[in-house]
């Protein structure tokens, strides 16, 4: 039986569990315990997993169904359940997604049930002079939704607001313009519109989602009205105490949830550096 201990990233979300290997059988009461832990902190951290994909796969979907994303040249062969992160190359292709959520996001708001969490799994991380490259940053939509005037508050609480993949997609990065989608995967992706403030699923606590990366404009606003509001608040959410900096260590699986956080990959190494990260994709239930 394996016991658990808990370590706080910061003092609003975030905690590193210590002492499981998630590469052994995780008994239902100890996978109760992980679950709530995730529930209340919104970035759950376990350092030292060596898993394999299938043992990676295995353990997120004790938490429920896995998303197949709709970027298939991104998605590992013969597990589709695996969506690469990768700037690697093989046969002249790259295996993954080269520079995938470089921007604030969240993964899967643009679908019309967006996705409950996401599992990455650190198998490479670039290095320079001992210390890891490639960080990635988090944010506690809690802690920004409490953070903002009871007005403002108030006000969001009527509101909602369009999401589109397109937008993160299509937008201007260092390995230059990608692909156009296809009309099928656009077909796939319809504009979906999702309450600013979201109760969340399984604590109920009110969590801002809106992000700047795939959210277009507030329904029913004028455009530059819509546009300095939507401004305001993803700069609000850049504030140091709702930001949690997570820095890899190989073996690294790091869980977040795609309702109370939003997140951004630094993307500060450079590209002959070798990055490679696995992540599946928790489906979620529909927004209330
Ligand atoms: C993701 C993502 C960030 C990173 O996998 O959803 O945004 O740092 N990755 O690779
Ligand atoms: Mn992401």
């Amino acid at each position: 039986m394996q016991a658990m201990q808990i370590r706080k990233l910061t003092p609003r979300f975030g905690a590193e569990i210590i002492g499981v290997d998630l590469s052994k059988p995780i008994s239902d009461q100890l996978f109760r315990e992980i679950e709530a832990v995730f529930n209340d902190n919104g970035v759950v951290l376990f350092r030292g997993q060596h898993l394999t994909e299938d043992q990676h796969i295995d353990f997120s979907k004790r938490f429920g169904p896995l998303e197949i994303h709709v970027r298939k040249d991104a998605l590992m062969k013969h597990r589709p359940e695996v969506f690469v992160v990768s700037n690697v190359y093989e046969d002249g292709k790259p295996i993954g997604s080269v520079d995938a959520g470089q921007f604030w996001h969240t993964d899967l708001s643009y679908k019309k049930i967006p996705s409950r969490g996401s599992l990455l799994l650190a198998r490479e991380v670039p290095m320079r002079d001992g210390k890891a490259l490639g960080d990635t940053l988090f944010c506690s939509t809690i802690a920004a939704f409490e953070g903002l005037p009871r007005d403002l508050q108030q006000k969001l609480e009527s509101l909602s607001a369009t999401h589109h993949y397109e937008k993160g997609y299509n937008r201007d990065r260092p390995s230059g313009k990608r692909k156009p989608l296809t009309p099928e995967q656009m077909a796939a992706l319809p504009d979906v519109v999702h309450p600013i403030v979201r109760k969340h699923p399984f604590t109920g606590k009110p969590c801002l989602f809106v992000n700047e990366g795939y959210v277009t404009e507030i329904v029913g606003m004028p455009r530059d009205e819509s546009e300095a509001l939507l401004d305001r608040l993803f700069k609000h959410c850049l504030k140091d105490e709702f930001i949690y900096r997570h820095n890899w260590r190989v073996g690294d699986l790091l869980m977040w949830d795609n309702c109370s956080t939003q997140h951004n990959a630094a993307g500060n190494y450079e590209p002959t550096m070798r990055r490679r990260m696995d992540r599946t994709t928790l489906t979620g239930t529909a927004v209330a």
